[in-house]
């Protein structure tokens, strides 16, 4: 089984990569990490531990993470997500223990203790967590094997300024240390993720399946969908976060181009912007793969059957 650590900020679309990711049977999860994001850590971190129990997973351990940002004060999207960030399901409290430990912390000693280029790391919020790991022990770089993210924009126009993408906007310092980290990385920015636009009928599959599980996904698109479907005239919403795992699991469902990815720390125009070299103009060496297109049908499809599973 492949070894993977998530570090996510859930997050509707958050929690679909979590349950995509916590039964497939190809991946060994480690560890979850909450981030300050999409709402602050207080929340995802219980998020985390909600979903990481419903996915029947209890032993599967969560850790916090950082609070907010490196050096900008965290800026949230309850707008988008609603006041929990996973609104939609059907809360409970979990019993699943938050570990003492930081979720810093583990990302060190858990990269520390394996062998060299073998662990994958999924990161679905800012960039905080690792890019703070990678600050305290930088030996830890050579221990992963490659960072799926979602993040970023490059021919689709930014989602929270007309340069920049949630993820990267909300801590570009974090992203400029990750991407330089000299690792295989994986970039699903909106130029994909705006391709896996959510329906009503894939609410409806994914309704009919029956599970708990399977309800909740439901419930949260539908949720999420409504902002989105009326901020991008669509159906529903786009699905950002589950690319990730999705193309783990299933790369031929995308396509990537290795490109040189470089992150807007200091304009206040542009923070947050991802310089993406798709046509190889500034002639530096790829430091990423960049997703640029996706096969829908065949995505909903994967994903409706993964969580089928549960
Ligand atoms: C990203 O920001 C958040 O709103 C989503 O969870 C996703 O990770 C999309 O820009
Ligand atoms: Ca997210």
């Amino acid at each position: 089984k492949r070894p993977v650590i998530l570090d996510c900020d859930p997050g509707q679309d958050d929690a679909l990569m979590l349950f995509l990711a916590l039964n497939a049977p190809e991946l060994d999860v480690l560890g979850v990490v909450a981030a300050g994001g999409n709402v602050p850590l207080t929340r995802t971190e219980i998020n985390c531990r909600i979903l990481v129990e419903m996915a029947g997973r209890k032993d599967v351990p969560v850790y916090a993470g950082c609070m907010g940002p490196l050096v900008e004060p965290l800026f949230t999207a309850e707008y988008v997500h609603g006041e929990t960030g996973i609104d939609g399901i059907e809360f409970f409290e979990p019993s699943l223990p938050k570990q003492d430990q930081h979720g810093v912390d583990f990302i060190i000693d858990r990269l520390r203790a394996a062998v060299d280029e073998s662990v994958e790391m999924v990161i679905t919020g800012p960039m905080t967590n690792l890019a703070m790991a990678l600050k305290k022990a930088p030996d830890i770089a050579g221990k992963i094997k490659q960072i799926a993210i979602m993040g970023g924009a490059s021919f689709e126009a930014g989602n929270v300024t007309p340069s920049a993408e949630f993820n990267i906007y909300v801590d570009p310092h974090a992203a400029d240390i990750v991407m330089k980290c000299g690792r295989p990385i994986a970039m699903f920015g909106l130029d994909v993720t705006h391709k896996v636009m959510t329906s009503p009928e894939i609410v409806g599959r994914l309704n009919a399946l029956g599970s708990r599980v399977a309800r909740s996904c439901a419930g949260m698109l539908d949720f999420f969908g409504q902002y989105d479907a009326a901020k991008y005239s669509a159906e529903g919403g786009p699905l950002h976060d589950p690319c990730t795992v999705a193309w783990m699991l299933k790369p031929d469902l995308f396509k990537l181009k290795p490109c040189h990815i470089a992150i807007e720390t200091q304009s206040e125009l542009t923070r947050g912007h991802t310089a993406v070299d798709f046509w190889g103009v500034t002639g530096k060496p790829a430091n990423a793969q960049w997703a640029y297109d996706v096969n829908r049908d065949q995505f909903f499809d994967f994903l409706i059957e993964r969580i089928g599973n549960y």
